[in-house]
């Protein structure tokens, strides 16, 4: 059913095309967060985030003019967080959660960021096998830190984002993704 919001189209672009996320944006974005998260953020989460929040800094990936995916950071001086990212249930598996992370992570950088951190809950393997694709490791696990059922988050971390060795990891897993979009159904 849900798929077929989303009807194949040669003439669809492959690429996301990634945008600040405004109000106007919340209600596809916050159907994709009710979907994606057992404690789902409101939407006046949202809102204050990308309107009072100056350290924030949130974004929405359309597909052929449709929210798939959105993600957001705070930056603050050299230190950046990645406090949410998501992609449409029916969408994953096809790197817009990769396009996504990326641009945060450009974002951050962008901005002087030279760590970068998040929380992650423990059981959740594909969150953490992509940011460990991005140079993301595990610093330590905060116990008992998601309300709903206890679980532990494992706090992971990328640091010295403006050298050159993460660039040049950056630049190889960019030039990847570019191959794979292009090739993209
Ligand atoms: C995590 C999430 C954003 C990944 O987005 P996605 O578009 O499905 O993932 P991509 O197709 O971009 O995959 C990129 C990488 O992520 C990892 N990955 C994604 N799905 C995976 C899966 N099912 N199993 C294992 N690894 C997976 C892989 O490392 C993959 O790269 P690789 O195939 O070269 O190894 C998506 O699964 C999601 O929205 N999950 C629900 C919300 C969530 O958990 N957010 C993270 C909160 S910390």
């Amino acid at each position: 059913m849900k798929a077929e919001l989303y009807p194949a189209d040669a003439d669809a672009p492959k690429a996301l095309q990634i945008e600040p996320m405004t109000p106007a944006d919340l209600t596809a974005v916050l159907q994709i967060e009710a979907a994606s998260f057992t404690t789902a953020w409101p939407v006046n989460a949202f809102a204050n985030e990308i309107r009072d929040n100056k350290l924030a800094h949130y974004f929405i990936g359309r597909l052929d003019g449709r929210i798939v995916a959105y993600g957001g950071i705070w930056v603050i001086l050299e230190d950046s967080h990645v406090t949410t990212i998501a992609v449409h249930p029916s969408l994953r598996g096809r790197r817009f959660g990769e396009e996504m992370l990326l641009k945060l992570l450009d974002e951050a950088i962008a901005r002087g960021a030279s760590w970068i951190t998040l929380e992650v809950r423990e059981s959740n393997v594909a969150a953490q096998k992509l940011y460990r694709k991005y140079g993301f490791t595990t610093v330590s696990t905060r116990r008992g830190y998601y309300s709903d059922n206890g679980e532990n988050a494992l706090v992971m971390w990328a640091g010295n984002l403006k050298g050159e060795l993460y660039a040049a990891r950056l630049r190889v897993l960019r030039a990847t993704l570019e191959h794979q979009i292009a090739g993209r159904a």
